[in-house]
Order: structure tokens, then sequence, then C-alpha cells
């Protein structure tokens, strides 16, 4: 394939973004867009209108029209896997047979809802929602972020192995009262199988009669929760076709529906909805998952930037950054094509970042005099729900003057005191934080995440550099493995007694 694109990027001479703006009165405007609920804002960063184009050339290259076609047609977008990629049709936006199927395990899921609210388990006060990586980061980011106080039940996530964090998750839940959900793609992870057996002993050592009665399992393998030992009954299934870090849309989000009820949920598909609409059916040039793509490769492949980072100025998206690590690093942390040859060029950068105001007080120093450019994304909500209006007016300001800051610099004699500049942020401004804008901007992150992966030529869908580990940690506990085991991790063994 001709690389011709790649190289009129590469010899595109960068502006400072100062000169940007003032070459280009009319940047702001052109350089914005408002897309459900979301105003991106790009034009701290250093594209201009001849990158643009050559962006646009690149995705025309790299065929990316027939790609986002696929994905919402559910054609085969994730070739290692001989699959399509249907969390779209979650929100009902992917291929026909595919958006019913979900349709019609939804229904499924809103029925279990209201049973559960209808008291058919009983008095249910907790739910204790066990999964790991894509089983949990986006359940827990959504019920953190739009209200644990508002939550009908006291809801508690385990993910990991570690023995404290069971006993952190059921400390505020009591087990004659709470329902457990194991939610888990394969169900065969690990940690997320032996925290369900941990649940339900624990359950069953407070006396609850009928332990497995309480348990609710979410899972694309069926067969392995019957196995596991869960009713049928309370199976919610979703299709092979979810990834895991893409499986927030689906039964997966049962405890969501619980906690902030069924409309809230609906609501968080509609706007997802919408932005699956726009990045559709938009051209290029007005198309904010694709552009931040294309501002994404600009920092990773022309100024070969190893990381992002992302700072929500509102302390409900705080689990927005290890949401977006999974999507991102899992998604396009790869070395080889779809086709399986070296990629060339890096991939996925490394995604990190915080909740500001406190990361201004911790980490912004590197940002603005480090000696790495590393381009940052500001993700803050206008709208002020709080009884604080001045500490909102702060925050927003605070994220604002960064940004400013960040490009503008300041000159001094004193080297210690002088500021650069010319360091690249992009702004996400939601109108307000509600299920629908979030499940918007989640969606656009997905999106952007799939539009950097088409113009690199990986496949998304897949994670196969997770496996090796896990069956090292296989081997290990089963003994095997130790003749060919290195002796630094041999003497690790020895010294842990294990
Ligand atoms: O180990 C990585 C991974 O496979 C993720 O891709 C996935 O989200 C997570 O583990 C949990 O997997 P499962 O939902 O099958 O338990």
């Amino acid at each position: 394939m001709p690389d011709n694109a790649w190289k009129a990027i590469e010899d595109h001479e960068l502006k400072q973004l100062d000169e940007l703006f003032a070459g280009d009165p009319g940047r702001v405007g052109r350089f914005s867009r408002e897309v459900a609920g979301i105003y991106f804002d790009w034009s701290k960063t250093h594209l201009d209108s001849g990158l643009l184009d050559a962006f646009e050339a690149l995705a025309q290259e790299k065929a990316f029209g027939p790609a986002r076609d696929a994905l919402f047609a559910g054609g085969i977008v994730n070739p290692t896997e001989g699959r399509p990629a249907e969390h779209v049709a979650e929100r009902g936006s992917g291929g026909a047979d595919a958006v019913q199927l979900a349709a019609e395990r939804r229904s499924r899921t809103r029925a279990l809802v209201d049973a559960i609210e209808g008291g058919a388990f009983g008095p249910v006060t907790g739910i204790l929602h066990i999964g790991i990586g894509g089983s949990v980061l986006g359940p827990e980011l959504l019920v953190d972020a739009l209200g644990r106080s508002e939550s009908k039940f006291t809801v508690s996530f385990l993910s990991n192995i570690d023995p404290h964090a069971l006993t952190q998750a059921i400390e505020d839940l009591d087990p004659a009262t709470t329902l457990v959900v194991g939610a888990s793609k394969t169900f065969t992870t690990s940690e997320t199988l032996a925290n369900l057996s941990a649940a339900i002993d624990w359950l069953r050592r407070a006396g609850v009669a009928d332990p497995y009665g309480r348990v609710i399992a979410v899972t694309a393998a069926p067969a392995a929760a019957v196995e596991a030992g869960i009713d049928e009954s309370r199976i919610l299934q979703f299709s092979e076709g979810v990834g895991g870090r893409y499986s927030l849309w689906s039964a997966v989000s049962v405890a969501v529906a619980l906690a902030l009820g069924w409309n809230a949920f609906e609501e968080l598909l509609e706007g997802a909805a919408e932005m699956d609409r726009h990045f559709r059916f938009s051209d290029a040039a007005d198309n904010i998952p694709l552009i931040a793509a294309f501002a994404d490769l600009l920092y990773t492949q022309k100024l070969k930037c190893g990381t992002r980072g992302i700072f929500p100025y509102d302390g409900r998206l705080r689990l927005l950054v290890p949401y977006l690590q999974q999507l991102d690093m899992e998604s396009n942390g790869k070395s080889v094509t779809a086709a399986g040859k070296p990629v060339g060029r890096p991939t996925a950068p490394i995604t990190w970042g915080g909740v500001g105001t406190d990361a201004q007080h911790a980490v912004f120093q590197l940002l603005h005099q480090g000696t790495a450019v590393i381009p940052v994304e500001f993700v803050a909500i206008a709208e002020d729900d709080s009884a604080l209006p001045d500490h909102h007016r702060q925050l927003l300001l605070n994220a604002f003057a960064q940004g400013a800051a960040l490009m503008r610099g300041s000159a001094s004699d004193d080297p210690h005191r002088s500021y650069a500049g010319n360091r690249p942020s992009s702004t996400i401004l939601l109108d307000r934080l509600d299920p629908r804008t979030l499940g918007a901007l989640i969606a656009f992150y997905e999106h952007r995440t799939f539009a950097n992966a088409v113009l690199l030529g990986v496949n998304p869908f897949d994670q196969f550099g997770v496996e090796l580990g896990k069956q090292i940690a296989r081997q290990l506990a089963e003994g095997e493995g130790g003749g060919d085991l290195d002796p630094s991790t041999r003497a690790l063994m020895e010294r842990a007694g294990l």
C-alpha cells in the first residue's frame, strides 16, 4: 500500500500554536465542533488546514470509509478472531440481525431488573458486582460518574484477586439483602471465578439459604456460567462479538441499570447512538472522533510523543482515565498490522492522567517544563449542578488556565522560571454530566480508538498480548514450568515461600 499520505504528513512544516492563532482569526470556530452535548476544541493542537487535508488523504489511502461501513454493517472487522465488533449493535447502530438480538437480550435484562425492583428476590439493599478489566471498568465508571448517592442500592465493585479488595468490597454490604453480579465475557477469568466463589461462601456463612440463587451471571459463554453453578434463568447473555472493553452497553451494566434506573441506562445508549450517527455519517472535516484521531497521530507519529495525558476536571469522572487506558491501550497497543506484518511505526501512546485540580499540584510541573511534549486533553463539565457554584467556576477557570499556559508559555531570563509554551492540548466541554452525554462521550472515545486503528492498520478488537502472563501464572499455580523458569522469578518464588 502506498504511504504517500504519511510522507505528506511527515514533510509538513509545523507552525507554533501562537502563529496558528495569529494567522487565522477564525481558528476556534473552524477547529471546534459541538456534537451530542459535547464541545470538542482542538484549536490548541498543531493541526492546520494543510495537515487536515493530509490526514484526510491518509484516511482515503487506508480505506477508512469502507472500514467504518464494515463496523456498522456487522462486517468482520476483527479478522484475527474472525468476528464483527458488535458493541454498536448494543445501542441500535449495527447490522440489523445483531441489533435485533441485542434488543431481545436487553428486554430480558429489563425484565430481570423489573423483577428485582418488584421484590422477586426479596428485599435487596446492595449489589456486589464482580468482574475485571472490561467487565468492571465501564460499569464502575458509570455508577461513579452518574451518582452513587442517587443509587437505589449500595453498589460495590470487586475485581482484584487481592484478598483485601474482597474485604473492602463487602464491608458496607449486608449479605442477607445483597445480590451478586458475576460479569465475565468468557466466564473463565481466574480472578472473577475466585471472587465469585468467595462471595458465594460469604453469603453461605451469613446464613443465606440459597446463595447461588442470589447470583446473576452476565456472559457471552452461558454454558460456562451454568458449569459454575448459576441457573440459566439468572444468566444474561451478550454476543461474542462484543469485546470486553466495549461491553458496558450490554447486560454487563445490569448493576448500573439497577442503581440508576432503567431510563438512565436507555439514555446512556441513546447518547452513544447519537455519537454513532455522527461518526458514521459525517464527513471527515466535521467528524470529531476522526479529527481527534488525526491529532493523536500527529503527536504519536510526527512528534514521537510516547504518552498522552487525560485530565477530567470533575471528580465524578475520576475513573475515566483507567477506563480509557484499557480502551485504547488494550485495543491499539500492538506491534503488527491486522495482516500480521510489523506495523513499522509507534501505535497506541501510553494513556495516563489524573483529576484536576489535584493533578496540577502533582504532575503538571512536568507538563509545563519537562523535556517531553505530552499532548493533554482536558475534560470539563459546563453546567454547575453543585451547591457551590463558585467552586465549580474555579474548577473550570483552572482547566482553561492550564490549556492557555501550556500554549502561551512565558519567557524569563531565569531558565528555572521560563516556560517554553507551544505545548498542545484539546478540551472537551460537556454541557452537563448526565447519562446521555456520558454515553456520547464514551462512544466518542471508542470511535477515536477505532479510527486510530484503521489509520495505523492494526486490529483494535483482539488482545492476545494479555494471554502469556495468564498462562505462566496458571503453570506456576499448578507447580509446572519450574524447570524453564528464569532464575530471578525462581528466586522471587522461593523468597515468597511459594
Ligand atoms: O485479560 C484481559 C481481559 O481478557 C480483557 O480483555 C477483559 O476485559 C478482561 O480480561 C476480563 O475478561 P472476562 O470478561 O472474560 O472475564
